[in-house]
């Protein structure tokens, strides 16, 4: 049972009660419910999304929401009208000042299942409105792991060929990351026919001869948003790339290996199943695209409020 203190610590923070919204209503998390024949709860037959917040202001805003709609549209569920970036940048706005998170680092959860109706597989009516949920988290990035460099497990992707939709059906990553806990790591490398995929909940770039490789964003993937971020700074910063998968096996000869994530940044990985990754620190490729990536997270958090410009 979890116990009282970590209830309270979710549901508050230092500065009042983290609220959620509910199918149209604002209300304090804690009294946030949903019904038990949610298809959500039932199937996990729903799609969400994170979006980082620095000091109010949500990160690549417009990059979220659209791979949100293309979920749903994959998944046959009707877009919301929270989907709208107006409509959602004002609700999330008021979730965040309203839970006192307008300062610091946060994330906006986001949920979208197909709603309400009696266990059945194939979908309800037409008629069945899709249960729309978000709330807000206080987010405390991982410094001192960066500083250091973090460990990484492998274990085999047992996932769907649908990777690149985000659905609540997240067991295998469930189960991938609790290995990499359980082995002292921070996350697990997926591995299908002997190509590293990407992380439980990360994206996974090496670093071969100074170019950047990263799987290619096709169905055996989430294409990450600091993924696509990570892209552009390397870009710029004349950082070859090449959207090309690297083996399991190739993993000895990387000079680096890091994750890439909302809630992660730039994570530079320097063990893999107890076998050191290039010189067994954190590597300068990886540290120039967290500079990179830092410097965007600050310039939307020190810039408008209410503004649906992202960082590009
Ligand atoms: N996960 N791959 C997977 C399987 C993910 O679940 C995520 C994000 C990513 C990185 O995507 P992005 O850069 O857009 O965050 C890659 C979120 C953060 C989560 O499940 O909490």
């Amino acid at each position: 049972m979890r116990s009282p203190t970590l209830l309270s610590l979710n549901h508050t923070t230092r500065a009042g009660v983290v609220l959620a919204y509910l199918n149209g209503q604002f209300l304090p998390r804690s009294e946030a419910t949903i019904s038990v024949d949610d298809r959500g709860f039932v199937f996990g037959d729903g799609v969400y999304e994170v979006w980082r917040v620095v000091n109010g202001r949500l990160f690549e805003l417009e990059r979220h929401l659209e791979r949100l709609v293309f979920g749903l549209g994959e998944l046959r569920i009707p877009a919301p009208p929270l989907v709208d970036p107006d409509v959602f940048l004002s609700a999330a706005t008021r979730l965040i000042a309203g839970s006192g998170l307008s300062d610091g680092e946060a994330t906006v959860y986001v949920e979208i299942t197909r709603g309400v109706s009696p266990r059945a597989h194939q979908f309800p009516a037409a008629s069945v409105k899709p249960t729309v949920y978000a709330t807000v988290n206080r987010l405390t990035p991982p410094e001192e792991a960066r500083a250091r460099g973090a460990a990484a497990i492998t274990i085999p992707d047992i996932r769907w060929s649908r990777c690149d939709l985000k659905t609540l059906q997240l067991l295998p990553n469930v189960l991938a990351k609790q290995a990499a806990v359980e082995a002292g790591a921070m996350d697990a490398l997926m591995v299908r026919d002997g190509i590293v995929t990407e992380g439980s909940h990360t994206n996974v770039f090496g670093v071969v001869d100074g170019a950047l490789r990263t799987h290619p964003a096709n169905n055996f993937i989430l294409p990450g948003i600091t993924r696509t971020v990570v892209l552009e700074i390397a870009h710029e910063l004349g950082i070859p790339v090449a959207e090309q998968a690297f083996a399991e096996r190739e993993l000895s000869s990387l000079e680096e290996l890091f994750l890439a994530g909302t809630t992660t940044d730039v994570m530079p990985i320097v063990r893999v199943n107890g076998k050191d990754i290039g010189d067994g620190k954190p590597g300068p490729v990886a540290k120039r695209l967290f500079d990179g990536l830092r410097g965007r997270l600050d310039a939307v958090g020190a810039g408008p409020v209410a503004s649906l410009s992202t960082s590009t």
